[in-house]
């Protein structure tokens, strides 16, 4: 090697977005989103949709990363991908992409966990300064839910994790009882804002440890508001910002009450979020709080909140560093586990 910067590509296509980044070391040269919108008629991802909109849109998406990085494919050092968890078709054609591309230009092929890259985000070079190990992670997302404590980039402990829903299905599954078109999240978090989060309360749900419902949650917010209706077919129209800032307080308050008493039976106090939740504002609020109670916290920049390839790719350069390569028949991997990295 010449001394140079690693330059390293990130493949990301577990669920209904197709990514691609490069990383020059930890600097982000590029970092591309293809949204998939055909799901929206449908009111949730459907997978074999997904898969054939990844086909589509990964060879235009990994060439716009290399022309916005101004780099060529052959300065690339190795190509990183998500091998799980996710939508298995999503993921094998990720995958594929990947390994044709690295064996094409004769480099290291790695598999990337998709939950580890959420929260090794935030290793990603930029304004903000990076968590020191070991910290806690929040890591929320529309798949997962979990608290994890993170020892090292190839160590990570899960704490506690939703026993059903993750808090980004249930933003989005009380969204849709609201007629807010799917993802929900990002709308319901809009609307309450000029919400009354005090208005409506709902009764918090059981789970031992640390660990997380929310499917009870959906199925009682659900029912508050069938049975409003039957007495005034206008309550959602009418109540609609209380309605979405009283359940997004509701999620964020239980999301916040169980990782803060990990926290405190660790007795760590650098704090971090990941996923797609992580960016609800009132999440973003309320982590930012705890800095007036002495806790450090990191909070990732929008952009590498939800899906994406640059999170793919800095743990593709953890890894590169380590030469912890993939071999060529690797398999995709839908259930693959934090613990197994
Ligand atoms: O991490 P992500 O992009 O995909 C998964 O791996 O699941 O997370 C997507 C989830 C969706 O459920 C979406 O509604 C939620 O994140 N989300 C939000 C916000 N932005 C995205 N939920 C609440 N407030 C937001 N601002
Ligand atoms: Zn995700």
């Amino acid at each position: 090697m010449n001394g140079g910067p690693v330059y390293i590509l990130g493949i990301e296509s577990s669920c209904d977005d197709t990514a691609a980044a490069i990383l020059a070391d930890d600097n982000l040269l590029a970092n591309v989103v293809a949204g998939q919108e055909i799901h929206r008629n449908w009111g949730g991802v459907v997978p074999e949709l997904a898969s054939r909109a990844h086909q589509q849109n990964i060879v235009p998406v990994v060439d716009a990363a290399l022309r916005k990085a101004k780099i060529r494919k052959e300065q690339l050092h190795a190509v990183a991908y998500t091998r799980g968890p996710g939508l298995l078709g999503s993921l094998l054609v990720g995958g594929s992409f990947a390994k044709g591309f690295a064996a094409g230009l004769g480099v290291p092929l790695i598999e990337v966990n998709h939950m580890q890259a959420h929260i090794l985000a935030h290793f990603i070079a930029g304004k903000n300064p990076a968590p020191e190990f070991p910290f806690l992670c929040l890591t929320v997302s529309g798949g997962h839910t979990q608290i994890v404590k993170v020892n090292g980039p190839f160590d990570m402990n899960i704490l506690g994790e939703t026993q059903d829903d993750a808090a980004g299905e249930a933003f989005d599954k009380v969204a849709k009882t609201l007629g807010i078109p799917y993802p929900g999240g990002p709308l319901v978090d809009k609307m309450a804002k000029t919400g009354n989060p005090k208005r409506f309360s709902f009764p918090e749900p059981k789970s031992p440890g640390y660990n997380y419902s929310f499917s009870g949650l959906k199925t009682s917010f659900l029912y508050f508001v069938r049975d409003e209706m039957q007495k005034d077919v206008d309550f959602i129209e009418k109540n609609k910002e209380d309605l979405c800032a009283s359940i997004q307080h509701c999620i964020v308050s239980i999301l916040m009450k169980k990782f803060l008493k990990a926290a405190d039976d660790y007795g760590i106090r650098q704090l971090a979020l990941a996923g797609g939740v992580s960016a609800n504002s009132e999440l973003r609020r309320s982590f930012e709080e705890l800095t007036d109670s002495g806790y450090k916290v990191f909070i990732p920049p929008f952009e590498y909140c939800t899906d994406n390839a640059a999170m793919i790719a800095i743990t593709g350069l953890f890894k590169y560093r380590e030469n912890r390569f993939a071999a060529m028949n690797a398999s995709s991997s839908a259930r693959y586990r934090l613990e197994d990295i």
